[in-house]
């Protein structure tokens, strides 16, 4: 099983921007979280800071009993071993086709025969659905493609905790969707503990077993995903619904006065885009059928109920109805196939 991450009184600055400050937050073991936020709120600097390519000034990060801020070199390179990470960008090398770039990690850091890397890499290729193009060059594929590719690559050394940096960037919301699949089905077969950045609405409702939000330099909340997808908070309603009307502006944050003059516009008939009603909200996705359990849903059931009495009512309620409705729980007598149809977005 993946590894718990916790953060605590973390920040980070380049120079006198200060990027995000007093960051805490828990990646529960084997779990799936996302962490959303507007572009530039610092969600690639975090990812990056938690694999120790980035150094926040203050705070601790601490992965299987190591505090990477303070640790040695040495201990770091040990501590990075456990990670898979997609980059946004995929980061293949443009001149090997997908088999040698899946391969690359094995050949480079591993003693493994030819035969046995083979093996690996067939094997997450399938994974990811990229079974037949291993002879494709990276420029020759879809940027969908490219990200399963990359997705297999950081599968590679076994890694038990997964970073994922918008994994949606560049795909239509159909794609979006299947990778989405595949980011369960990789945590249903492998058990590890999963980060994805996105700033995906789909994804954020659907796909995360916790989320928690980036906005003013400040981590707004982080928890079950019940908790952020029933908040009353402003800037997670603006988010979630998409729209212009809320604390978010055009560049990253608006003034008290530009927010009320925009809500009169609205209060006037103005339509300010986005969907109107994000109350609700719709099941999580599920393993394909046929792959394992995914072992986090019933852990996480667990947990929750530990700090069920902890959250806002709203969050307690929809936590509630996921229990009795299923949706929270693999109970193989009920739904041996998990076949109810995810709602429409
Ligand atoms: N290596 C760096 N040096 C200086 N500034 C950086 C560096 N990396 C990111 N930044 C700045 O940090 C801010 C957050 O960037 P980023 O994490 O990429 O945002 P997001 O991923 O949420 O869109 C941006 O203003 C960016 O310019
Ligand atoms: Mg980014």
């Amino acid at each position: 099983m993946g590894v718990e991450v916790s953060v605590e009184g973390l920040t980070k600055s380049f120079g006198s921007q200060k990027i995000w400050q007093d960051v805490t937050l828990t990646l529960p073991a084997g779990e799936v979280s996302a962490l959303l936020g507007p572009s530039g709120t610092g969600k690639s600097v975090f990812l990056k800071s938690l694999i120790g390519l980035l150094r926040p000034e203050q705070g601790s990060i601490v992965i299987d009993g190591t505090n990477i801020l303070e640790c040695s070199s040495k201990e770091l390179y040990e501590i990075r071993k456990l990670f898979g990470v997609l980059f946004q960008d995929g980061a293949l090398f443009g001149s090997m086709n997908l088999f040698d770039n899946v391969a690359f990690p094995l050949r480079e850091h591993t003693k493994k025969s030819e035969s046995d890397v083979r093996k690996i890499v067939m094997e997450k290729m399938e994974l990811v659905g990229l079974l037949g193009a291993e002879d494709k060059l990276p420029g020759e594929i879809s940027g969908g493609m490219r990200k399963r590719a990359g997705l297999a690559r950081a599968l590679v050394l076994d890694p038990q905790i997964i970073l994922v940096d918008e994994p949606d960037s560049g795909l239509d919301p159909v794609r979006t969707t299947y990778i989405s699949q595949t980011l369960i089905d990789i945590n249903a077969e492998i058990d590890a503990t999963i980060l994805i950045v996105s700033h995906n609405i789909n994804l954020a409702r659907t796909v995360p077993d916790n989320i928690g939000m980036l906005f003013r330099r400040k981590l707004v909340m982080f928890g079950p995903r019940e908790v952020l997808l029933t908040s009353d908070e402003p800037v997670v309603k603006q988010f979630l619904g998409g729209t212009m009307i809320g604390p978010i502006g055009m560049s990253e944050e608006k003034d008290e006065a530009t927010m009320a003059a925009e809500q009169a516009m609205v209060d006037a008939g103005h339509h300010a885009g986005g969907v109107d009603d994000v109350e609700g909200i719709v099941p999580q996705m599920k393993a394909t059928p046929g792959m394992p359990f995914r072992q986090a849903v019933a852990r996480r059931q667990e947990r929750v109920r530990e700090i069920m009495h902890t959250l806002p009512d709203s969050a307690q309620i929809a936590i509630q109805e996921s229990f009795e409705e299923g949706f929270g729980t693999y109970d193989t007598e009920e739904f041996p196939l998990y076949e109810e149809p995810l709602e429409s977005v």
